[in-house]
């Protein structure tokens, strides 16, 4: 069975985090969110994993290489345009070819090991295999009506959900899909849909089956979801301390990467901190990420994911429930007048007290 990872598509919701860069690579609890698909695949033990690529290509293809270090073959799969999870896979034809393959989306991080839909797919021989959860906002996404372990009908992001059971982003296809992905026109929003190209295949016969997830589950596309997902990731990390720490209280389950300095601070885990990061007299809370390079000097953060050299210094109150880009800059200033002085760009948000 081979693999096909989706990390092509535009990424809006993120807006500005993916304005200079892929929604994929963001990182969550400071590995991109890409990896965790693509190390679950690995798990699961396929060797030949393609990846659908678009605007995006060049700095995805640069941050995942060529596979090596997951022990799995890349091939990289350009589609031109984003125009649907089904025209995804029929760009993926030629790679794909008559085998059966297992679909994940790049923008999805989930805790429930593929081999089991794996093994699932290869003793119940159905055309379609479809990880679902059972969701509070089932519009949202797509949604599947079953009877038994049969999926009879789904919907996209339906105003009137038939149900709370919700396509996750992991679905396992015969070939037949092929022909399904073909027979389908765009929908609404302009995409070869490929709850479509499922309902096809419902229509025309063929067993499409359902599999409901016991782990959790989190679609990254908008800033909550990324803060949440960056939350349950944490929840499970190991304590490793490779940094120097002086004169701090550094609690729980704590990663500090290589070259980096905690000083006069409290850290309270669960948190996770890159290389060469400096905290110095602050307070970093539960479930927070740093990631390389940063500054943190005066300042306390809880529940937030901070990128690529981001510079704080002396910021009063807490910042909280936060998402701080790549060179990100947040200083107290002390010289009259006390007015707000902002650089931000397109489409940041800023909420003051
Ligand atoms: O997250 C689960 C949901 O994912 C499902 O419940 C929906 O049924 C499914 O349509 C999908 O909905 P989204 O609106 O979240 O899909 P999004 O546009 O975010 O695309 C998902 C991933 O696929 C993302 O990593 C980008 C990539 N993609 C997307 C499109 C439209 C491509 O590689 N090519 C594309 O043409």
């Amino acid at each position: 069975m081979k693999g096909l990872v989706l990390s092509g598509g535009k990424g809006k919701r993120l807006r500005p985090i993916t304005h200079t860069s892929a929604k994929q690579l963001i990182p969550v609890a400071n590995k991109p969110i890409l990896f965790y698909g693509i190390e679950m695949l690995a798990e699961a033990g396929i060797r030949d994993v393609g990846i659908v690529v678009g605007y995006t290509r060049e700095e995805v293809m640069e941050t995942v290489g060529d596979g090596s270090r997951w022990g799995i073959n890349v091939t990289y799969i350009h589609q031109p345009e984003p125009l649907g999870l089904a025209h995804a896979v029929l760009v993926s034809e030629d790679f794909l070819k008559d085998e059966p393959f297992i679909m994940y989306l790049g923008d999805n991080i989930l805790k429930q090991p593929l081999s089991e839909l794996i093994e699932e797919f290869e003793e119940e021989k159905p055309d379609a295999l479809i990880l679902l959860a059972r969701v509070p906002n089932p519009g949202d996404f797509g949604v599947a009506e079953l009877d038994g372990k049969r999926i009879v009908r789904l919907v996209e992001k339906p105003k009137v959900p038939p149900s709370d059971y919700a396509l996750v982003g992991v679905y396992l296809f015969s070939s037949r899909i092929f022909e399904a992905a073909r027979n389908i026109k765009p929908s609404g929003r302009g995409e070869l849909e490929i709850t479509d190209a499922i309902q096809w295949l419902i229509d025309n016969g063929f067993y499409v089956r359902a599999n409901v997830t016991s782990g959790w589950w989190k679609d990254t596309g908008k800033p909550d979801d990324l803060i949440e997902a960056n939350r349950l990731i944490l929840e499970d990390i190991p304590r490793v301390i490779k940094g120097e720490v002086v004169n701090s209280e550094v609690r729980g389950r704590v990663q500090i990467g290589e070259g980096s300095l905690i000083k006069d601070s409290v850290i309270k885990g669960p948190v996770v901190i890159g290389d060469n990061v400096k905290v110095i007299n602050s307070f970093i809370g539960p479930f927070t990420s740093i990631y390389h390079d940063a500054v943190i000097e005066g300042t306390e953060i809880e529940d937030s994911v901070i990128l690529k050299g981001v510079r704080i210094k002396d910021v009063p109150g807490r910042i909280e429930g936060s998402i701080l880009g790549n060179e990100t800059v947040l200083l107290r200033r002390d010289k009259k007048p006390r007015s707000l002085r902002l650089v931000l760009g397109d489409h940041s948000i800023v909420e003051l007290q």
